[in-house]
């Protein structure tokens, strides 16, 4: 952002001279562009908008500004029709952009936005006695590389599990082992079991309704803390949870907390008690609701007419907890875009309880996973399981390895990087809002634009670097970074910092995705135009564009969810 902040300045101090000061650093940085082409320059301001008030046409006024603009930073510029296009200087810049990145290291990128703040984020929360869906999947990638982008933006990021341990299906669950289930087939394959008996549940619920009302009561003995019912559901929790911790160790996922629904039990009486006092509760149907009519939603459901409580309860007893407990500046919820209408229910609940803090609460909706266009669903046991995935995937990346590089140390080590961060790449990779189609092969594929191409690209610029040395401290030629291939790779680089701040603001770890793919392909094709390892006076330069390439797509990975082996 330096070269491109030195670039606006100085625009601005020349649009000053030309009596133009009102036109501010602001506006000027929101017109700059990047030129199609590089041979068109760095950037390119158009003057369309200062014709009118300085009475001249965009091309006089190019041509105006082209004289008048000087700076260390820019070799030179040059007025093309209505665009005044800025050439940086690429020996200068080049020099003070490898040796900036190679002193900051995988520091390089990093801002300050965050000032130590916290930001609570709600992310993978799947739910006991259901397999971890690849909708969970998408949730726990997508808030895993928020929660390094808010860090590296200078947020201090408190990553919570909301685990969908309570609610109405528990007493479904605990009803229907009553009547089918047996502790053996439960301990055999827990998921597995736990599942079959929840979709038996409705199955026969479908013939006998009355089963409903059984699993209601249950519920209800379960929130009134019955010693049979909670330690079933205790066991159905351990049990699952045991299954999630495995697959969150596969991806390397960790969380600061694991309260989920049923933390919030004993704290929901409360929410209830403030709602009352500041007499937002209203009687319908005999449940207790908050009503939204102003905010033209339907209304917030509190409690049922069995004293039950609700899924938008236990929410809001969490945002009041999560408010005191880490006192966020900023709170994010990663769930699919389903859940659109419980998060603003939620938020104009809080906001109606006059908590200004509910501004800075925001609902991260993504896609669906999508098998033949149509949603994944639990319910009628048409899943692929999550695990079953990655599994296939290492497999996959240890034949291809077998394949390449058998001699390779920590072959296992290295299959399950690669596994899993094709995988993490796979979804990534896609705007979080656009639906994904789930295919196995397009996942595990290695070529094109895939996570193990990043990796191999990583891995071979760290062999270029095992074999030159770099030495810095002498003076050394940048002349190479003259050379177009050399200087694509440069302003990839150049660009970090800004495709980070992008990152941040529209909570989009696609444009990290995009920008270590592009940087990958740029230094792909620098790598086969030069020989890097030839020793003469540009040999240190070269060395030290591939290390720094090396940090920022290492670090770029990092802030991903994925790991970097050196070796592949
Ligand atoms: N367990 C829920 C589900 O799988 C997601 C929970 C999201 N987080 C929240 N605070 N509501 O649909």
């Amino acid at each position: 952002m330096k070269y491109k902040h030195a670039v606006i300045t100085t625009i601005y101090h020349s649009l000053a001279g030309m009596g133009m000061s009102a036109f501010s650093k602001e506006e000027i940085a929101k017109s700059i562009e990047t030129p199609p082409k590089q041979e068109m320059g760095d950037y390119a301001f158009p003057c369309f908008m200062l014709a009118k008030v300085l009475r001249k046409t965009p091309s006089q006024i190019a041509q105006e500004l082209s004289v008048t603009i000087h700076h260390e930073y820019i070799d030179r510029v040059k007025a093309l029709g209505p665009y005044l296009n800025v050439f940086l200087d690429k020996e200068k810049t080049g020099e003070d952009l490898v040796t900036h990145v190679l002193s900051q290291k995988e520091k390089f990128g990093s801002l300050s936005i965050g000032s130590g703040q916290h930001v609570s984020i709600d992310l993978s929360s799947p739910n006991i006695a259901k397999p971890f869906s690849m909708g969970h999947l998408r949730s726990t990638v997508i808030g895993n590389a928020l929660s390094n982008i808010m860090e590296k933006c200078g947020f201090v990021p408190v990553k919570i599990n909301h685990l969908g341990d309570w609610g109405t299906q528990f007493g479904k669950l605990i009803t229907a082992y009553k009547m089918w289930g047996t502790e053996e087939k439960v301990k055999a394959e827990p998921i597995k079991e736990l599942l079959a008996l929840y979709v038996r549940f409705h199955e026969e619920a479908e013939k006998t309704p009355k089963l409903e009302d059984e699993g209601r009561a249950w519920f209800k003995r379960l929130e009134d803390g019955d010693a049979v019912a909670l330690s079933l559901w205790k066991w159905f929790r351990d049990e699952s949870l045991k299954e999630f911790e495995r697959i969150y160790q596969l991806m390397g996922m960790e969380f600061d907390s694991f309260n989920g629904e049923s933390f919030y039990n004993d704290k929901m009486e409360h929410v209830v008690e403030l709602l009352e006092e500041k007499k937002l509760l209203t009687e319908s149907d005999g449940a207790m609701v908050v009503s939204l009519e102003e905010f033209g939603y339907p209304p917030c459901l509190i409690k049922k007419s069995d004293g039950a409580t609700l899924y938008a309860t236990r929410d809001l007893a969490a945002a009041l907890y999560r408010k005191s407990t880490y006192d966020f500046a900023k709170a994010l919820y990663v769930v699919g875009g389903e859940q659109s209408l419980h998060f603003k229910q939620v938020f104009h609940v809080l906001k109606k309880m006059g908590y200004h803090w509910s501004a800075e609460m925001h609902h991260i909706p993504f896609g669906m996973m999508l098998k033949d266009g149509k949603k994944m669903s639990t319910r009628k046991g048409k899943i692929v399981l999550l695990e079953e995935v990655l599994q296939e995937a290492i497999k996959l990346a240890a034949q291809n390895i077998e394949a390449r590089n058998p001699n390779l140390a920590d072959k296992e080590e290295v299959a399950k990087m690669v596994g899993v961060g094709a995988v993490i790449f796979h979804d990534l990779k896609n705007y979080r809002l656009n639906d994904v189609e789930f295919s196995l092969e397009d996942m595990l594929t290695f070529e094109g634009e895939t996570g193990p191409y990043v990796q191999y690209t990583y891995a071979r610029a760290c062999s270029i670097l095992r074999k030159g040395e770099i030495s810095t401290g002498h003076a050394c030629s940048y002349e190479a970074f003259k050379d177009d291939k050399a200087w694509a790779v440069l302003s990839l680089l150049m660009k970090f910092e800004e495709v980070m701040n992008s990152a941040y603001q529209h909570f989009d770890p696609s444009q990290i995705a995009k920008y270590i793919m592009d940087l990958a392909q740029a230094f792909n094709k620098y790598y086969g135009s030069v020989r890097i390892l030839d020793e003469d006076e540009q040999q240190q330069s070269r060395l030290q564009l591939v290390q720094a390439v090396t940090i920022v797509l290492k670090e770029g990975l990092r802030l991903l969810g994925i790991k970097a082996p050196e070796r592949m």
